[in-house]
């Protein structure tokens, strides 16, 4: 049962759990084996449920190219840790200046080996340092679910403001409706503490939150969660139980590199079916609130879960102009 309530989100924060998050980021995402890894992908990896981050990200590049015809682009990644998204980025277009930021130097020094031209050690909850108007897209990936949600908004502003006029922004965010409000932060036994502890996930919230967040100064082209769950890989369905033990053991009798490849790929399929299926029906922001009820009980029960998000969202923007 829990001890306390905190109705605030702007409560939540790393020191209540008693994480220090420049200690914890200094090394935990800092991961070697990703220098080059654009290269190193083959058909089979551009297809997994892993990779349709990557994918979203490049369609949001193709839109941008659209646009911008010739002219040599700049792009930002906010929080680009070991600089994964950023070979595939340079892989796209080696002609894109790419700019990162991370608080992590571990992963800054790693970030450069990936093809960044230029990436800095910087807490982005301090602000950006780059001038106004300057970048025809800011991404970021697997990022403001690390914001704790007093920084999130003030972020979103300075993106904002170093975005050009008419430029995009994608965001791939955790996504999800996280109970911080009713645990005991301070007990090591306690879920969400662990799952704050797992991946240092202080500020996940649901797509509706993240809209609305974006909403007052980026327009938004698209956004939609991942319909599937558990996701992204397959291990995080054996890592659930979700399916259970018998599911487990018929998978472990056949578990083998390739056998996951092919799980991972075949997710991938699915997810990406069922996200352009909801597309097609619901236009282009699947946000459960946004989408009308068709007065079928079942069927929108079954809308509903499917857009939960409990997982992940890709949300793609065009910075409005403000008077
Ligand atoms: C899950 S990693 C994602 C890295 C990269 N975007 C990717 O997907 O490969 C989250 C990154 O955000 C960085 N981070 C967290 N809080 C930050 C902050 N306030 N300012 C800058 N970077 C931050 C961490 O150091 C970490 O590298």
């Amino acid at each position: 049962m829990a001890e306390r309530s905190l109705q605030d989100k702007n409560g939540i924060t790393y020191e209540l759990f008693e994480l220090d998050p420049a200690v914890y980021y200094q090394e935990r995402y800092a991961h070697r084996d990703v220098v080059g890894i654009a290269d190193k992908e083959g058909s089979a990896v551009r297809s997994s449920l892993a990779y349709q981050k990557a994918r979203q990200l490049l369609e949001t590049l193709r839109l941008l190219k659209r646009e911008a015809g010739d002219r040599r682009l700049q792009v930002l990644e906010v929080g680009c840790g070991s600089g994964a998204f950023g070979s595939r980025v340079k892989r796209f277009d080696s002609h894109i200046q790419l700019f990162g930021v991370d608080m992590s130097s571990s992963c800054i020094e790693i970030a450069k080996r990936n093809g960044f031209d230029e990436a800095v050690v910087y807490d982005a909850a301090e602000g950006l340092p780059y001038g106004d108007d300057q970048f025809d897209l800011v991404y970021t990936i697997d990022f403001f679910g690390h914001i704790e949600f007093r920084s999130k908004d003030a972020i979103i502003a300075d993106i904002h403001r170093v975005t050009k006029p008419g430029g995009l922004g994608f965001h791939g965010i955790e996504t999800g409706a996280i109970d911080y409000w009713n645990c005991n932060p301070k007990d090591p036994n306690d879920p969400i503490r662990q799952y704050v502890y797992t991946e240092g996930h202080i500020g996940v919230e649901p797509l509706e939150d993240i809209a609305d967040r974006f909403s007052p100064l980026f327009e938004i082209i698209q956004a939609f969660p991942f319909p599937l769950r558990p996701l992204l890989h397959i291990q995080n369905i054996r890592n659930s139980r979700h399916w259970g033990d018998e599911f487990n053991d018929a998978f472990a009798e056949i578990d083998s590199p390739k056998s996951r490849m092919a799980a991972n790929l075949i997710l991938g399929w699915i997810n990406r079916y069922l996200t352009d299926q909801l597309l097609r029906a619901y236009g282009n922001q699947l946000i459960r609130t946004r989408v009308p009820k068709s007065g079928h009980q079942g069927l929108d029960r079954f809308i509903d879960t499917l857009l939960q998000g409990s997982g992940f969202s890709m949300t793609t923007v065009r910075k409005r102009m403000m008077d």
